[in-house]
């Protein structure tokens, strides 16, 4: 009677085991998704500037576009669970050199910034400048974090 218990118990305590680690492994998976479709959007929001600057038109429709680009890798950062390295085109460095990755994000930050302030001012030139000092900041984060293909 008790052994039966036991081996009850240590039995359902396995399929929790199993159901919490599929759980885990779905929760990973659709973090992967969440992120890739955060740059998605981001890079919607990067082809609306261009079409702004390629306009020759007023800037000022690009700042609620560098608003969003801020909002959405404010989101970004936090997308990197610890495990959600699988089928993703992050690369392992983003978890081992964290801190790097942390101040690739900062700098676009500080990119979105001045994009902002550019498309403010009204200046096509000033906001053709930001637009591609901005692509740097992609790029940057991409070349050390970002596989090429997978
Ligand atoms: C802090 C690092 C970082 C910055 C900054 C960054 N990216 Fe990325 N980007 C990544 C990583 C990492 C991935 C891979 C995500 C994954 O597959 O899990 C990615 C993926 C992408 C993808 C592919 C999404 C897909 O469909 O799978 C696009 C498009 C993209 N980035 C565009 C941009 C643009 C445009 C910018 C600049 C406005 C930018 N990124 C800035 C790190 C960054």
């Amino acid at each position: 009677m008790r052994k039966t218990l036991v081996v009850a118990i240590a039995g359902a305590l396995a399929v929790g085991a199993m159901v919490g680690g599929a759980t885990i492994a779905l929760a990973q998976a659709n973090v992967v998704k969440e992120r890739q479709e955060n740059r998605k959007q981001t890079a919607a929001a990067m082809r609306a500037i261009k079409g702004i600057i390629d306009a020759k038109g007023p800037t000022a429709g690009a700042v609620e576009q560098a608003a969003k680009l801020k909002t959405l890798e404010a989101a970004f950062i936090k997308m990197f669970p610890a495990g959600s390295d699988k089928d993703t085109k992050a690369l392992p460095t983003v978890w081992s050199d964290w801190a790097g990755f942390q101040a690739a994000n900062k700098n676009a930050d500080a990119a979105f910034d001045k994009l902002a302030v550019a498309a403010g001012s009204g200046d096509q030139a000033a906001l053709a400048a930001a637009f591609a000092d901005t692509g740097k900041a992609c790029g940057a984060c991409h070349d050390k974090f970002r596989a090429k293909a997978n």
